[in-house]
């Protein structure tokens, strides 16, 4: 596999990061995750703001412009023959010669930024989307600024450990009661026909895939609403799912043990599937 590192285009086995890296050391880095569907990326342009966007919330000073990530994202899909997959881009706040909590000076400590790609065969056809996924509930304890997309991303790692342990497959993230996201992706149930999904501020992060299943669900005359849902609401929705940008639209069958519906995908979820991967391509 080509991977991309700070200028360089290399086989992955010489690719080298300082282990001084700030992101290594201290998760003081973002990332971002953007869909290839039939060599096509997806929502480039909807990755790219949200990247901006981090990394000004985190003073972070950008290594290239959007046409040359762009340009890069391209490159690496080209050098190494995605048809489907996923571009991973991650920036850091670079090495400085020791460890230290302050941030380093920018002029004499450029960001890290690195790119890969994940070639995944029929990404839009699994069959984990035909049975539809099981969640379980955990508590939300990741810090408020889940808006930004940093690599610090243990405590989600934990969660779908947790869910694996019992039997599932991912992990809800509920605090006071109400469900934030999925571990990584973001969550919605349906009731009487109506998306319910939490509103977008710092307590979930603004899902590229959340912004355009919305805007194809209103554009299709289907009923939208963004506020806050508890898990025992959810519990007893007629469907639930999940978007993100690996899984698109997964419907989720069962939360924490207890079956939606008669347990198979709903007839929203898998509808919305349809429309993003029509719209998508
Ligand atoms: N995760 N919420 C969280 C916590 C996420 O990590 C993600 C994405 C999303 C969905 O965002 P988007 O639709 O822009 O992918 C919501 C990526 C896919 C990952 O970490 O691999």
């Amino acid at each position: 596999r080509i991977v991309y590192v700070n200028g360089d285009y290399l086989p992955e086995e010489e690719a080298k990061i300082s282990i001084f890296d700030r992101g290594f050391l201290m998760a003081d880095g973002v990332y971002e995750v953007t869909s290839v569907l039939d060599g096509k990326l997806l929502d480039f342009g909807g990755h790219a703001a949200r990247l901006e966007r981090s990394l000004t919330e985190l003073d972070m000073a950008a290594p290239a412009t959007t046409e040359e990530l762009l340009e890069i994202h391209r490159a690496l899909v080209e050098k190494n023959g995605i048809v489907d997959g996923l571009v991973y881009l991650q920036i850091t706040r670079g090495a400085p010669g020791d460890r230290d909590f302050a941030f380093p000076d920018p002029a004499t400590t450029p960001s890290t930024i690195v790119l890969f790609t994940q070639n995944k065969p029929g990404l839009a056809d699994s069959p984990q989307a035909r049975a539809g996924i099981k969640v379980i509930s955990v508590p939300d304890i990741r810090w408020h600024r889940r808006d930004i997309k940093t690599v610090q991303l243990l405590y989600p790692s934990m969660a779908k450990m947790m869910a694996k342990k019992a039997g599932a497959d991912d992990a809800w993230m509920v605090e006071d009661g109400y469900v934030t996201e999925g571990s990584s992706n973001n969550a919605y149930i349906v009731k009487g026909g109506k998306i319910i999904t939490r509103q977008l501020s710092n307590d979930i992060l603004h899902g590229i895939t959340r912004a355009a299943v919305l805007r194809f669900a209103r554009e299709a005359q289907m009923e939208v609403e963004e506020r806050n849902f508890t898990i025992d609401e959810a519990k007893e929705a007629d469907e639930a799912l999940v978007t993100s940008a690996s899984s698109f639209v997964m419907p989720v069958v069962e939360i924490d043990g207890v079956a939606l519906g008669d347990g198979t995908p709903g007839r929203v979820a898998r509808r919305l599937r349809e429309i993003y991967l029509d719209e998508s391509r």
